[in-house]
Formats: C-alpha cells, sequence, structure tokens
C-alpha cells in the first residue's frame, strides 16, 4: 500500500472509535491518510485523535466558521485512490444511496473519481431492515465496494449481524482491492470459480458442549486471499474460526457442524471450477444431541458417537470431468502410503500433505510445511514457511497444473 492515498469518511455510529486503529495500520503500510469526518461522528472519536495519527489536518464542515475558508470536496475526490466509509451508519448509507449532500462527507461522496468501498456498522434490526438492503443494493449497483459488517456483540448488548469489520479486515480488503486493481491484466484465475472449506466443525453434544478440534482455519483463509489476489470468485464454506476477509469476489458461509458444511458444499459445487477443501472436518459426531444441558451424575458418561459424512469424498464422487478437486491429509505417519491411498479413494486431483512429525507443521500455528502429490504420481516438496507462503504456493500449484 506504500504511497496509496486512502481517504477515510467515519460517520456518526460508535465503531467510530476503531478507525484511530485502522488509521494506525494503513499508516503502518505505507499508505497516505486523510479522513473526513460527518458532524455527528465527533461524538464519537475527537478530530484531533484521527488528525495526529493521519498526520493530515481533519475535514468536518465545507468551511471554517473563524476564517470562513472553504474545505474543498472535489480536490478531496481528486486526490484519493480510494475512498473508505467506515463506518457507515443506516442515515448516511440512505443518504448515499438516494444523492443527498448535506455535509461534507456525502457531497465528496458525490464527487469522488475513485471507487468507493463501505463498511456498515449498525443495530441487527437496523442492518437486516428492508431498507437497509434496499440502500445497500442501491449503492452496489451505483459500483460500491462493501465490506459487509459481521455478527458479534452490538453496542447495544444485543447480539447479531450488523458490528463492523474489524480494522484489520477493512485494511486486508483495502490492500486487496489495490491487489487487484494492479493485476488486473494478467489475472491467472479470472473467471474461475473456487470453493474452499477451511476450520473446524463443532459437534454438538448439548446446548453448551461440542466435540471440535485446534484447526484455526488460516490455512483455508490464506489459501482463499492468494485466490482472490489471482482473480478468482471464491465461495469459502468455514467453521467456527475468529478469522474474517472481505473481498467484492469473495462469499463466506459460516457453518459449525460437519452437516452444515456438506449442505453448503452440495449447494454450490456443481457451479465451482475448482475445490480445496482444507477443512479439519470432525469424522465423528454425537448421535443425538441432548435437548437440554447435561447434569453431572455419580455415574460415568458414554456419549455414543457416529459417523460424519466424509464431503470431500462427496465431492470427488460428484466432479464432473472439467472440475478439480484439492484435499488436504494430515498424516503422523507412513504419510505418502496414506495420502496415495486417500488421493484415489477420494477421487482427487492432488492431495497437500503435511504430518505433524514435522516441527511447525500442522493445524494451529503460523506455518506449514507441505508436500503436493498429483493423480500423476508427481510429488513436489516446499520448506517451512508462514501460512500466507504455504498458500501461494498451492495456487500456484493449481495454476500451472494440467489435467
Ligand atoms: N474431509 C472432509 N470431510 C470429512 C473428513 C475429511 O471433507 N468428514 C476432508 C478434509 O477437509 C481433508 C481431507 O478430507 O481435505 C482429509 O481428511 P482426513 O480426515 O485426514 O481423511 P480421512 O479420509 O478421514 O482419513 P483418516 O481420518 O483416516 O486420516
Amino acid at each position: 500500500m506504500h504511497g496509496k492515498r486512502i481517504l477515510l469518511g467515519i460517520t456518526g455510529g460508535i465503531a467510530a472509535y476503531k478507525i484511530a486503529f485502522l488509521v494506525r495500520i494503513l499508516k503502518k503500510k505505507g499508505a497516505e491518510v486523510k479522513c473526513i469526518m460527518t458532524p455527528a461522528s465527533s461524538d464519537f472519536i475527537s478530530p484531533l485523535v484521527l488528525a495526529t495519527l493521519s498526520e493530515n489536518p481533519v475535514g468536518i464542515e465545507f468551511w471554517d466558521k473563524k476564517t470562513g475558508v472553504w474545505t474543498n470536496h472535489v480536490d478531496y475526490g481528486l486526490w484519493a485512490d480510494v475512498f473508505v466509509v467506515a463506518p457507515l451508519t443506516a442515515n448516511s448509507l440512505a443518504k448515499m444511496a438516494t444523492g443527498s449532500c448535506d455535509n461534507l462527507l456525502l457531497a465528496t461522496y458525490l464527487s469522488m473519481k475513485c471507487p468507493t468501498i463501505i463498511a456498515p456498522a449498525m443495530d441487527l434490526d437496523m442492518y437486516a431492515h428492508p431498507s437497509t438492503k434496499r440502500n445497500l443494493n442501491q449503492l452496489l449497483a451505483d459500483g460500491v465496494h462493501l465490506i459487509p459488517a459481521e455478527a458479534g456483540e452490538l453496542a447495544s448488548g444485543l447480539v447479531g449481524e450488523g458490528r463492523m469489520a474489524e480494522p484489520e479486515t477493512i485494511a486486508a480488503a483495502i490492500e486487496h482491492f489495490f491487489l487487484s486493481q494492479n493485476s488486473k491484466a494478467n489475472l491467472s484465475l479470472k473467471g474461475k470459480k473456487v470453493l474452499v472449506t477451511a476450520g473446524p466443525t463443532y459437534e454438538s453434544i448439548d446446548p453448551v458442549r461440542f466435540i471440535g478440534n485446534h484447526s484455526s482455519g488460516k490455512m483455508g483463509f490464506s489459501i482463499a486471499e492468494q485466490l482472490l489476489a489471482e482473480g478468482a470468485e471464491v465461495e469459502l464454506i468455514s467453521g467456527p474460526t475468529k478469522l474474517g476477509l472481505a473481498h467484492p469476489n469473495l462469499t463466506i458461509t459460516r457453518i459449525n457442524s460437519a452437516q452444515e458444511m456438506l449442505e453448503a458444499v452440495q449447494s454450490k459445487w456443481s457451479d465451482m471450477n475448482i475445490g480445496i477443501f482444507s477443512a479439519a472436518v470432525a469424522d465423528y459426531r454425537p448421535m443425538e444431541m441432548a435437548v437440554q444441558k447435561i447434569k453431572k451424575s455419580e455415574n460415568e458418561l458414554t456419549i455414543e458417537l457416529v459417523k460424519n459424512p466424509d464431503i470431500l469424498a462427496w465431492a470427488g464422487t460428484n466432479k464432473a470431468e472439467n472440475q478439480l478437486l484439492v484435499g488436504f491429509a494430515l498424516e503422523t505417519n507412513n504419510v505418502l502410503e496414506n495420502a496415495t491411498s486417500k488421493l484415489k479413494r477420494k477421487n482427487l486431483d492432488m492431495i497437500v500433505m503435511n504430518t505433524l512429525e514435522d516441527k511447525g507443521a500442522g493445524f494451529s500455528g503460523d506455518t506449514n510445511k507441505i508436500s503436493i502429490l498429483d493423480i500423476h504420481n508427481k510429488l513436489t516438496s516446499f520448506e517451512l514457511k508462514s501460512k500466507s507462503e504455504v498458500a501461494k504456493d498451492i495456487v500456484a500449484y493449481l495454476i500451472n497444473y494440467h489435467k
């Protein structure tokens, strides 16, 4: 993002305080940042904080009431490489959708020469309201890029969808935006649809307990990120993780159990060119989920487990001639032998192997050490790398692969 000019527009929601962190992240990445605010937003975060962190004056009013100096919204429009409105309240969203311009931020939006990205933030009922949806759709139709609100705890105390994406997620989305602009001409996966599964699955024992595993989801999210950077349209189906990712070409479906992951995959697979199954799916689930919380007693407790569907095997069985399928194998012994049999049994084109025998490889860390075995029996081994570098290797392998 070095040298990129990012104009941040802040509207009056509680999430405005988080923009201080966003400014710091963007500045650390080498971007130039200017902030403009609606008058209401200065009740939530002081312009002084944003001016200090961005190292630029903050625009709020059309003119300075003391000096009469005019703040030219057209100049902001000419200066910026991207305009990011975060948080975007329901009120400002409605005004942007209708072309109203009763403050500097809105007038700047109407004068923008560069693309606009929005990160809405509001209470769950407001976010779900038909008028909000209508306004969002209008902005999307106008070519605005959306960083969807996330589900979580809201300032009202309610829990649901409406929370502004975290500053790290917004920064990543801005970075993606620039990356995809830079390489628009030679994107290797442009027009390709790729399904990625990621993270663990949680299999409920009762309303408060589950069987899960330590998968962080980092491998799958990093793969999705690399695919997006190469121009692919990505369907990411993820089990419970703390991770977020936003991009105009990305849809994230969040599920909990293996059964839910299977249903999500089944509804999308036939439409895909490539499938990369990196999720750590629980092989078993409790036969029945107790309706009430299980109380402890004097006796031992036995939970009967039944087999979960093998999602990757389902995709392999239902694979069309022109679809490419990639599986993962985490093995502790007989790595090559087990992976070869998995490759054939699940009708894969390639399998990414990692072993817990390798220090730094596997599940929950930030690094991984992989080998790729393809159906032509070609085995390629890679060094220990960060998961995002590993994701680059996997995506590069895919791009150069001939069926
Ligand atoms: N996988 C899946 N659905 C399952 C289990 C696994 O989609 N119910 C996928 C994983 O995402 C991964 C691959 O299958 O891509 C390998 O998973 P693994 O559990 O190692 O394979 P299994 O065939 O279950 O073999 P084993 O448990 O004996 O190692």
